[in-house]
């Protein structure tokens, strides 16, 4: 059965979502770790009262980036995972775990791209007043929100939603698509 480490920096519900299906055996993959780039976050939690391990460790006591990527190498190899899940996970990745994980890393980004990269894309597709914004799987490289893409789902936006329903919405597709994504990822 192929190993998947979850990363993530807040609240987690992404990760929930594939845990419920890795129980229900509806994702056929174990998770090996879950590891956290923030000391506080509801993902820490959540993989806690799951008996599943969970590394957090901030880059700024590391001397430089390769050096905190090189400790979380050591991890991803100490559980022979075979695949980066990048949910939530509020940094971008370095060559060490690219070069280590090419092809094997993979990103849920809450619009549909090329559309809205970065940050707070639920705010800028509202702002920007479309009618259909959405949910994208991606392979990840160096690049913001640029790796190419996996899965895409739409998500309409109807007139009168507010940003808070529009998030709702996608975090709905979002834990639905991820699971489906990482399944067809595993079973390959
Ligand atoms: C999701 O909207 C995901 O697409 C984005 O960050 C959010 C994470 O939410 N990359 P959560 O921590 O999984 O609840």
């Amino acid at each position: 059965m192929k190993k998947i480490a979850v990363f993530a920096s807040g609240n987690g519900s992404n990760f929930q979502a594939i845990l419920d299906q890795v129980m229900l055996g509806a994702v056929d993959a174990e998770i090996g770790f879950v590891f956290c780039d923030k000391l506080k976050a509801g993902v820490i939690e959540r993989a806690k009262s799951a008996n599943i391990p969970v590394f957090s460790f901030v880059q700024k006591d590391f001397e430089n980036k390769v050096q905190f990527e090189e400790e979380i190498l050591t991890h991803l190899r100490d559980h022979q995972i075979d695949f980066v899940i990048l949910a939530g996970y509020m940094r971008l990745i370095g060559d060490t775990l690219l070069q280590a994980y090419e092809n094997k890393i993979v990103n849920i980004h809450p619009s549909l791209l090329p559309a809205f990269p970065g940050k707070d894309a639920i705010g800028q597709a509202y702002r920007a007043g479309v009618k259909v914004t959405g949910v994208t799987v991606h392979y990840v490289d160096a690049g913001m929100d640029t790796g190419p893409i996996i899965a895409q789902q739409a998500v309409e936006v109807a007139y009168g939603d507010t940003e808070d329903m529009i998030a709702e919405k996608i975090h709905k597709v979002e834990h639905v698509l991820y699971p489906k994504v990482i399944q067809e990822l595993v079973s390959k």
